[in-house]
């Protein structure tokens, strides 16, 4: 078993005695982050069972990147009271959270791009296991460059393996952010956006790779595109200035009319 596994399944059992209270993998009860005088979330209520996928929809400063941050822990919440897997995680610091199974992508790419695809994936793979390792090139035999080849074939960038991350496309540098969001076996993901400025193909590739990820693995994906959202989330939170607006499977979502009005109507980019 190599390290970041080992870590993974000794965290899963120790909040799967806390989880026992909620059940929730993610629950956030009134949580509220001030910027000064604005309320850039407020009283936000959210929970999210284990192996759901869950769809934020809203439009631009609706709040949607707040709320991961102050989840992954990028922001302390000014209130409120975030719980992971059963563990009240809101004075916990980023790598705490990251730890206990958290993962996030950013909106804005955060990519070695003179390193390859591969070096990328295995770098991300050392940087949360807990092993002690040496400078040298990984050795063929290191569970860990053998995890890294599977998460690159997960988000299928293994033809590109080789490759310098300067020279892939920008649809293959976001599929890329996933499999680095993928190393060390975490239990729920946040994805901010992963779907903007990809073409149609890039789009359905993307889905794919999502909707192929293990059923156990949680996510949270903030998305602009209503197909990308319907197509591989079960659960919908539209947000709107700050505070929840609605939630609803897809198909509620996408008929109700004052989420049409509000939404679907204008006053969002695409
Ligand atoms: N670090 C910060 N300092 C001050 N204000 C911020 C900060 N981050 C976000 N805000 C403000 O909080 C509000 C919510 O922003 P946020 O980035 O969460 O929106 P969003 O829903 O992710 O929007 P977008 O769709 O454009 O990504 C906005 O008014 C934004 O200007
Ligand atoms: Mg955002």
């Amino acid at each position: 078993m190599d390290g970041a596994r080992e870590t993974g399944a000794v965290t899963a059992a120790r909040a799967g005695i806390a989880g026992a209270t909620t059940g929730a993998a993610l629950e956030l009860r009134g949580v509220t982050k001030m910027f000064g005088a604005l309320a850039a979330i407020s009283d936000v209520t959210m929970t999210v069972r284990p192996g759901e996928r869950r769809a934020v929809l809203g439009s631009n400063g609706a709040g949607k990147t707040t709320l991961f941050n102050c989840v992954t822990g990028d922001f302390l919440p000014t209130s409120g009271t975030i719980r992971l897997f059963g563990e009240d995680v809101s004075a916990f610091p980023a790598h705490e959270r990251i730890r206990r199974g958290l993962r996030r992508t950013y909106q804005i790419s955060l990519l070695f791009t003179g390193l390859s695809v591969a070096d990328n994936v295995y770098l991300a793979c050392r940087g949360v296991s807990r092993g002690r390792f040496s400078l040298l090139r990984p050795r063929k035999g290191d569970p860990l460059l053998t995890r890294s080849l599977e998460l690159v074939e997960a988000v299928h960038l293994t033809p590109h393996r080789d490759q310098l991350v300067s020279e892939l496309s920008y649809g293959q540098q976001r599929q890329l952010e996933i499999a680095l969001a993928l190393a060390g076996a975490p239990r729920f993901i946040l994805f901010d956006e992963p779907a903007a400025g990809l073409s149609p193909t890039e789009r359905r590739e993307l889905v794919a790779i999502l909707t192929g990820l293990p059923s156990h693995m949680g996510f949270v994906i903030i998305e602009h595109d209503m197909d990308v959202a319907l197509r591989v989330a079960e659960s919908v939170t539209m947000m709107h200035n700050g505070r929840v607006f609605k939630e609803g499977t897809p198909a509620e979502i996408e008929n109700d009319a004052e989420v049409q009005e509000l939404y679907l109507g204008g006053g969002h980019h695409g």
